[in-house]
């Protein structure tokens, strides 16, 4: 099978958030069966190092057309990790200080679209499955569909959409039909493009590929629900006879307490001594009091609402009344990235907190806290807690999407659960399991826990197994 993965970021190459972990994991995953041929394709950003940047191949240039644009488009690539990565030059649009968040995101990522659909017969192999990623990626289905008609060589092509994050549409102006992605007028007319008074991308996706995924279970079931969908429910009620929720699985290499990337110490489920170690050294380094017998909880997290930061904020005195310290890493709205700090002057030595974006500083949190909190309002699949699992530190998790699907709760006098979990968003019951998970670690039974976390499967074995069905069964 040869299969393109679209993606608008990807691990090792650039990083906002998820999205990036699962394009930098599953196509390697996926490239093992030794059948398949797997390529990701991705903007060449201005954010790419030369590290990186010595070792793609020029492969040739062609021209994109979007609506009455001409615009350059270089085609590299290289190899690594047994998979073909494209990358997709335009500097005008990708050498930017941000890879999003510019005013002409919409124009960016069309043009994106646009131009791996033109690519597709100038790659090594015609791709039989082309497999698109959130709203970036969105227009790829559409112009698969409108191509299919004219050219033959599109006719085979099945293509792929998995919801990462069904909060973020791609909205343009109606105008942008034909003005931008230089679609006929045709695809706004019939409902395609069209969502109320705008173009949204991604409904044009749901309705045009031919699966879609999503990346988690619950998600898919939640979907369905205007709480959880932003508008696009009954569009998911429409297309539910080809919609799998799938869960994420981890670079487990990477994100383990065996790999000494980052970490002072490497431990197992066998052994946790170097987790004292890393606590230790993380108290150190954080400027915490040096007690190795205090819980320290973790949030490492973009510091938005739907994080459920919001619930964090509430009731921070009391977490802190539970005689925790308390890690916060992650940036987002000032207005929680400002709570934090002062919080860390009313507390110091028992609360930290880092406002910054670090994956070394991540990976020492992930190995020194004993418990992590995550209690998102809305998460597709989420993987903080299961990299949290991997380093034995304990998750607390509100029921939603991925969390559920991954974190099974300790109930008292049952012997399983990996974590604490409540349901309802509130406050009030957040910080009740939170207590629990602070008398836990004071008995011995704590550590049973850890190691059940430890040893649970998060590889991508199971789910590139299903990503692969989806793909075989679309090929017929
Ligand atoms: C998005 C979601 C997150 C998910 C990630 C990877 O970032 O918000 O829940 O884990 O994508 O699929």
């Amino acid at each position: 099978m040869h299969i393109l993965f679209v993606t608008s970021e990807a691990v090792p190459f650039c990083k906002t958030g998820g999205l990036a972990d699962v394009s930098g994991s599953l196509p390697p995953a996926l490239a093992k069966r030794e059948e398949d041929d797997v390529a990701v394709i991705l903007p060449l950003y201005g954010q790419i190092g030369d590290e990186w940047r010595e070792k793609l191949t020029f492969r040739k240039y062609i021209y994109v057309d979007l609506a009455w644009r001409h615009e350059y488009c270089g085609l590299f690539s290289t190899e690594y990790q047994g998979v073909t990565w494209y990358f997709v030059d335009n500097e005008r649009y990708f050498r930017r200080s941000r890879l999003y968040g510019e005013g002409d995101d919409g124009e960016r990522f069309a043009f994106f679209s646009r131009a791996v659909a033109e690519l597709l017969p100038h790659l090594e192999h015609m791709p039989q499955v082309v497999h698109c990623n959130d709203w970036q990626t969105a227009a790829v289905p559409v112009y698969l569909k409108d191509f299919a008609v004219r050219r033959s060589e599109y006719k085979a092509v099945r293509s792929v959409f998995t919801i990462h994050n069904i909060e973020y549409q791609g909205w343009l102006e109606p105008g942008a039909v034909g003005d931008l992605l230089g679609l006929d007028r045709g695809w706004w007319n019939d409902g395609t493009l069209r969502m109320g008074d705008g173009v949204n991308l991604m409904k044009a996706a749901l309705l045009t590929a031919d699966a879609v995924t999503t990346v988690s279970p619950t998600y898919a079931r939640q979907i369905h629900d205007s709480y959880y969908a932003c508008g696009l429910e009954k569009v998911i009620d429409t297309i539910s006879y080809k919609l799998t929720g799938v869960l994420n699985g981890l670079d487990t290499r990477s994100y383990s307490p065996r790999n000494k990337k980052a970490i002072p110490l490497c431990y197992s489920y066998r052994n946790l001594f170097g987790k004292t170690v890393c606590k230790e050294e993380l108290q150190k380094q954080l400027g915490l009091v040096q007690e190795p017998d205090t819980p320290v909880l973790a949030i490492v997290s973009r510091l938005v609402g739907h994080k459920g930061m919001d619930l964090v904020c509430q009731v921070a005195d009391d977490i802190m009344a539970s005689g925790v310290q308390l890690v916060v890493l992650g940036m987002g709205d000032a207005w929680y990235e400002d709570y934090f700090r002062a919080m860390q002057s009313r507390y110091p030595g028992r609360m930290a907190a880092c406002i910054t974006y670090s994956d070394a500083l991540a990976r020492q949190i992930y190995a020194g806290a004993d418990l992590f909190l995550m209690p998102s309002k809305s998460e597709p699949c989420g993987l903080s807690q299961m990299i949290a699992m991997r380093y034995g530190t304990v998750p607390i998790v509100r029921q939603t999407g991925g969390l559920n699907d991954s974190v099974r709760s300790c109930q008292l006098g049952q012997k399983d659960g990996t974590g604490f979990v409540f349901a309802r968003y509130d406050a009030g019951d957040m910080l009740c399991v939170i207590h629990q998970a602070a008398a836990l670690y004071r008995t011995e039974d704590f550590a049973v826990v850890q190691k059940r976390g430890m040893r649970e499967d998060f590889s991508w074995r199971r789910s590139a197994a299903a990503y692969r069905d989806i793909y075989e069964k679309l090929l017929g």
